[in-house]
């Protein structure tokens, strides 16, 4: 199977950490999601384990909360010893009632508001991720109104694509986020930066993409900020105490995909750090990193129930489902692969090529497309692997749909996290 907790018990059914996705379907109703929390225990634990060993004192894991953001899963990001990034006074607010530690946070956005920069310094956020000399100003202006010293790092673009994994010195340079190393404007927002009176700039971030096999981009990037970070030493005597290198490890969706080594990965990056810090005479930062999809993606499984189901003689054959693009948008946005079952009939052999399609108003509304499935009935079972990130998170109540409810599976059983949304939450806010 694509992964250790997924395996197929005696009756043929779908097992996910040893319990029945189809008793698990009939206790909680469908569309269920079902996220394993020793799945996303260990793969904390990897994270801070592998980077307190290879990397400076001081170095941490940030879970990246876009990738799933609930109340719960700040509490498990808690007890693992991790910080947290969250992008928007809702993550901030989510994290902050489930007595998340507030000063562990580190609080991103290209474009924060007036009123979330005075909330998260209301609350004590640790460290802004600062995007421009715009947002600068703000803080600065904010910080002082408090009579505070807000800690901040600034985010930059080393102009890396981690795709095709080439140094470029235009691509990234024009993305919306951070400012670019290569154009000057990075080190005329550090100069601003250190001029603020209400600011201490820790260091410097930066993210390169998303669902990155490699470890080179990586350590690319990390190499371009630190020649930056000892160009800045030599310059303005600035010394950067950290360094976070963003997330964008990935994730095996289809069997096809390499499986990564996420430790491995990591010491790399360390050995990296350090050598090239013994070159260009700096003392090693501590790094941070924010991994999002590598700590929940593969720790989550969705349900469905099987509806109608239509064959084109020639053409196509449909199984339509109970959800679709507004619990998992990420085929209809990207054609993103996943692994799809048939979780009640698991032994049975495949009997043709399904498209698995949602249930709104909208053709493009597929999970995946041509999918090899026993012939499946209405009542079945249809498991989507590898929905933990970026799946709830971009949930949508398009037609009026509500969002499913999210089980974990706990030390001790199952319980719900997220309850499934109802008819009356959908008019909550109709006046
Ligand atoms: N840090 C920053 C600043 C980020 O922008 C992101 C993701 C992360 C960390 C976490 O990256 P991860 O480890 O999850 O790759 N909706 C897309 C993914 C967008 C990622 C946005 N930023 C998808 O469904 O594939």
């Amino acid at each position: 199977m694509l992964y250790d907790h997924i395996a197929v018990n005696g009756q043929g059914h779908l097992t996910i950490s040893g319990y029945d996705a189809e008793a698990l379907a009939a206790q909680y109703g469908t569309p269920l999601m079902v996220l394993d929390e020793s799945v996303v225990r260990s793969r904390c634990r990897v994270y801070r384990e592998a980077m307190a060993e290879a990397l400076p004192a001081g170095s941490l894991p940030l879970y990246a909360s876009k990738a799933l953001s609930f109340k719960r899963i700040y509490q498990l990001a808690a007890q693992e010893g991790l910080g947290v990034d969250a992008v928007s006074a809702g993550e901030l607010y989510t994290a902050l009632k489930a007595g998340f530690p507030m000063d562990k946070v580190y609080f991103h956005g290209s474009n924060k508001t007036d009123f979330e920069i005075s909330f998260a310094m209301e609350h004590g956020v640790g460290c802004f991720v600062c995007d421009s000399a715009d947002e600068l100003r703000a803080v600065e202006a904010e910080a002082a109104r408090r009579g505070l010293r807000q800690r901040l790092l600034l985010r930059l673009t080393p102009g890396i694509d981690p795709h095709t994994h080439v140094k470029i010195n235009t691509g990234r340079i024009d993305s919306k986020f951070g400012a670019a190393i290569e154009t000057g404007q990075a080190e005329a927002l550090l100069r601003e930066a250190l001029d603020c009176a209400h600011v201490e700039v820790l260091g410097y971030h930066c993210h390169i993409g998303s669902q990155i096999f490699d470890h080179a981009p990586f350590c690319d990037a990390a190499a371009l900020m630190l020649d930056f970070a000892a160009a800045m030493e030599r310059k303005h005597g600035y010394h950067a105490a950290v360094l976070n290198l963003g997330g964008g490890m990935a994730v095996p969706y289809v069997a096809a995909d390499p499986r990564i080594d996420y430790a491995a990965n990591i010491r790399k990056i360390g050995a990296l750090v350090r050598e090239t810090c013994g070159r260009l005479g700096i003392e090693p930062p501590a790094v941070l990193m924010e991994p999002g999809r590598s700590l929940v993606a593969d720790a989550c499984v969705t349900l469905y129930t099987v509806g109608a189901i239509k064959e084109i003689p020639g053409f196509k054959n449909y199984v339509s489902i109970d959800g679709g693009m507004t619990d998992n948008p990420r085929y209809t946005l990207y054609q993103s692969a996943y692994t799809v079952y048939l979780a009640n009939r698991m032994n049975e052999t495949a009997a043709g090529r399904y498209t698995v399609a949602g249930r709104c108003c909208e053709s493009g509304d597929l999970i995946q497309e041509d999918v090899s499935l026993p012939r499946p009935r209405r009542g079945d079972l249809v498991a989507v692997l590898t929905t933990g990130a970026y799946n709830y998170a971009m949930a949508s109540n398009y037609n009026r749909v509500p969002r499913p409810a999210i089980v974990m599976l706990g030390e001790n059983g199952p319980y719900t996290a997220v309850r499934r949304e109802s008819l009356d939450d959908l008019i909550a806010n109709d006046l």
